[in-house]
């Protein structure tokens, strides 16, 4: 059996994160195919395309990290009816320079909890645009809208209702990455 090394990827920087919290639960109730890393984007310094040619120190870790990851996970909140400004940023550093993208071909998943009644879905199919030019095979069903305060109970823990489906999509998104691995 082998291991997938999976990038996770949150969308929100906010301490109390109810998407880091859906990530942590992602990382402790993972399939033993899958060893999910959620990896830091707040440290990126923003975009600038000048600095293409000599990278931030941080901009060069983030690539590696992708680079050396066999899918990647995202959990992003919405903003304004897409994905946070962070996320976005960490999208375009990754992509760049021109022809150096590290995303093209890593298979994907989305998943998003919101305080708002659609459970971030507005967001997740901006973000299923700029993968799809990014050129990363995405996971389609099931989809993961969720809402905060039907799933965690006050401690941050999963509901029992809802801990089947979070293992049950963690099941399809193992079976995602193995079928689009690049081996
Ligand atoms: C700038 C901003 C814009 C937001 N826009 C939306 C939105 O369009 N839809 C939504 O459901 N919630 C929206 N919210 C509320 C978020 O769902 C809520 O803040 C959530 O807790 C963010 O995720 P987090 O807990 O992982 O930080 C917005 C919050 C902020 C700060």
């Amino acid at each position: 059996m082998t291991t997938r090394r999976i990038a996770v990827i949150v969308g929100s920087l906010r301490k109390e994160s109810f998407n880091r919290t859906l990530a942590q639960r992602f990382v402790e109730r993972a399939p033993d195919t899958l060893a999910l890393h959620i990896l830091e984007i707040g440290d990126l310094p923003l975009y600038n395309q000048d600095d293409d040619a000599s990278p931030h120190p941080n901009v060069v870790r983030f690539k590696r990290e992708i680079e050396q990851a066999d899918g990647v996970l995202f959990v992003t909140p919405e903003y304004n009816r897409s994905i946070s400004g962070v996320l976005k940023n960490a999208l375009d550093h990754a992509s760049r320079p021109y022809g150096e993208s590290v995303w093209a071909g890593k298979p994907a998943g989305i998943a998003g909890v919101s305080v708002g009644a659609i459970g971030t879905a507005a967001a997740q199919q901006h973000l299923r645009t700029i993968l799809a030019y990014l050129d990363m095979p995405t996971l389609g069903q099931p989809e993961m809208f969720l809402k905060a305060d039907a799933v965690f109970d006050d401690a941050g823990g999963l509901r029992e209702d809802s801990r089947e489906f979070v293992d049950t999509w963690l099941t399809r998104f193992a079976a995602w990455v193995e079928q689009h691995v690049a081996d």
